[in-house]
């Protein structure tokens, strides 16, 4: 019987990823003191995916300056000192045998927010609270968020370096993958979406000015880690909103980013706008990585509602996508690769060696 596609190893430029079950980026809100280090919350939280099995690991929306965190409590990878404390962090998931990854962001104008289990999420904190202003392409707010400044050029530039300079401190840390985080209606999508950039320049109006800022991105980052990384895009690839962002222009943009540098799109929805309909069900979002990887003949992950090994095997055997992201469901269950191996009836050699004999006594007749 041939290897299951959830087990089957994926290469990534220099890199083998050990199986195609991977976690899904998940910010924690968990720094203390407002000063961007993960800590031994983060060690944990990573490190048990690790252990579990799963093929790479995505560290949370990790910001490229202060004024990119979408609240004081988020990571940063814009200091020596944060970087050093990754760099823990990665030990210990290539101890596991699994690939490590970080998703590069900048929160734009939903920067600035209370952490998600604050009450008061979803509102401007105020600069009186250790808040800061908003950046944006253009001074539109989202819903329950204070205007923000409309980004000039030397905005944005500095904007690229910070990304590129980030990316720099992750491959030194020693991630394997850099994701950068263009979806969920933070700073890159806000340029990409005409539903949030109106403005006038080489930065607005047309596809191709609305995917600059991206593009320049996928540029910095990819000369800033060399040809042995691997670089993600994570997109939201609509807006579920009429004139917004769609799989179309998704597939355009995609094919440009991989021109630019870029190997995997990671494919996520929304965010952008607050109170769409969002259809959700069952492997809801596997429709667009399909749409994307068949349109642009590039590499996906789909993501978002899949919760059991049959249903992620068989998104990946019909070729909708070359890999699955979970979020939620490794957060219930952080051993799921390996029980989906079970499940699947595949023998995998990374179950850590300290549960081996679980694994032994698993098959061994029950009375044994
Ligand atoms: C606690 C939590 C934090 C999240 N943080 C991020 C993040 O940092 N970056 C991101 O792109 N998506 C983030 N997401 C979205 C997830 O990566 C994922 O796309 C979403 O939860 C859908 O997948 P699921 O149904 O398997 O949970 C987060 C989701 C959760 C539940």
């Amino acid at each position: 019987m041939s290897t299951p596609h959830l087990f089957q190893p994926m290469t990534v430029r220099s890199k083998e990823i050990r199986n195609r079950i991977w976690v899904s980026p998940m910010c924690q809100y968990s720094c203390e003191n407002q000063d961007g280090m993960p800590n031994d919350w983060h060690l944990v939280h990573l490190g048990q995916f690790a252990a579990g099995g799963a093929g790479l690991i995505m560290a949370e929306a990790t910001a490229v300056n202060p004024a990119g965190r979408i609240s004081s409590e988020d990571t940063g990878m814009w200091n020596d000192e944060q970087r050093d404390a990754w760099a823990r962090i990665v030990r210990f998931i290539h101890e596991q045998g699994a690939t490590a990854a970080i998703q590069l962001g900048h929160a734009g104008r939903k920067a600035s927010d209370y952490r998600l289990f604050d009450a008061r999420c979803g509102t401007t904190k105020p600069i009186s609270e250790g808040g800061w202003r908003t950046v944006a392409p253009s001074a539109l707010a989202f819903p329950g968020f204070d205007v923000p400044e409309e980004l000039d050029i030397a905005g944005i530039d500095r904007v690229v370096d910070d990304f590129a300079a980030a990316a720099t401190r992750s491959v030194q840390a020693g991630f394997d993958v850099i994701e950068i985080h263009a979806a969920h209606g933070y700073l890159i999508h806000e340029f990409l979406s005409p539903l949030s950039n109106i403005r006038t320049d080489e930065y607005g109006g047309s596809l191709e000015n609305r995917a600059r800022l991206l593009l320049r991105i996928v540029r910095a980052v990819r000369e800033a880690i060399g040809d042995h990384h691997g670089l993600f895009v994570r997109f939201s690839a609509t807006d579920w909103a009429e004139g917004g962002w769609d799989q179309d222009q998704t597939a355009v943009v995609a094919a440009m980013a991989r021109d630019a540098g870029a190997d995997v799109f990671d494919i996520s929805t929304g965010g952008l706008i607050d109170g769409v309909e969002i259809p959700v069900g069952e492997g809801y979002q596997v429709p667009l990585a399909d749409h994307i990887k068949s349109a642009s003949e590039v590499a996906t992950s789909a993501v978002g509602l899949i919760t059991t090994s049959e249903y992620a095997e068989e998104v990946l055997a019909s070729g909708r996508a070359d890999a699955v992201m979970l979020g939620r469901e490794l957060l219930r269950d952080p051993h799921f690769a390996l029980r989906a191996a079970r499940d699947l009836n595949v023998h995998v050699d990374y179950w850590p060696r300290q549960y081996k004999a679980v694994q032994w006594k698993a098959r061994q007749p029950a009375d044994n």
